[in-house]
């Protein structure tokens, strides 16, 4: 069984607090304890060869950082150093909560960011999702193809529906680390 890496990033605790139910549904034996990326070099998220990652969208669509006006540094300053590493054959997960009544123009944006680092670095994007019907916004940086670039959640507006989503997403991912 391969180990899961879990890092996020965070202002106020909503994206922390999915890691922790991801880890505890994936189980303590596959999740390593899901860390800050604040708190990360680059180095560690290189020991998996899984890892999921995720995002709150700060500013008007952008990652979460000292510029959007975050107590903390986050992943805006975390991604330029990822710059030129090789993450060729891991695969990546993604995920993010977003409000997409207040930010219906760029709900879930940042999720975007980490998608095009992380595939420039040579990872594998996996775990993308179905915009279907339930979703209620006007754009994201987080769709291509008419689909996200991973789950994206929201606790504002559809909390009633995290669960679900998250069990159904990690359904979906489990055979990558069985
Ligand atoms: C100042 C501010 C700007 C935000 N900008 C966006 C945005 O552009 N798009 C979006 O989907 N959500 C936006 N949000 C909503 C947050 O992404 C959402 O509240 C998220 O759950 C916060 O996660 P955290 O508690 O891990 O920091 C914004 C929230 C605040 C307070």
């Amino acid at each position: 069984m391969t180990k899961v890496g879990i890092f996020f990033g965070t202002d106020t605790g909503t994206t922390r607090r999915i890691a922790k139910t991801i880890a505890r549904t994936i189980g303590r034996e596959t999740a390593d304890k899901p860390v800050n990326i604040r708190n990360a070099e680059v180095a560690d998220l290189l020991n998996y060869e899984i890892l999921i990652l995720g995002t709150p969208t700060y500013g008007d669509g952008e990652l979460p950082g000292k510029s959007t006006g975050n107590m903390t540094e986050s992943w805006e300053e975390f991604l330029p150093k990822m710059k030129g590493t090789d993450f060729t054959g891991k695969k990546v997960a993604l995920y993010g909560p977003g409000n997409q009544k207040n930010y219906t123009g760029n709900f879930a944006s940042a999720l975007r960011y980490l998608y095009d680092a992380f595939t420039e670095c040579g990872a594998e994007i996996i775990g993308r999702w179905d915009i279907g019907s339930e979703y209620n916004f006007k754009q994201s940086g987080a769709v291509i193809d008419e689909q996200f670039v991973g789950l994206v959640l929201d606790e504002e507006n559809q909390r009633e529906l995290t669960q679900e989503r998250l069990d159904i997403w990690l359904n979906m991912l489990e055979p990558s680390w069985f």
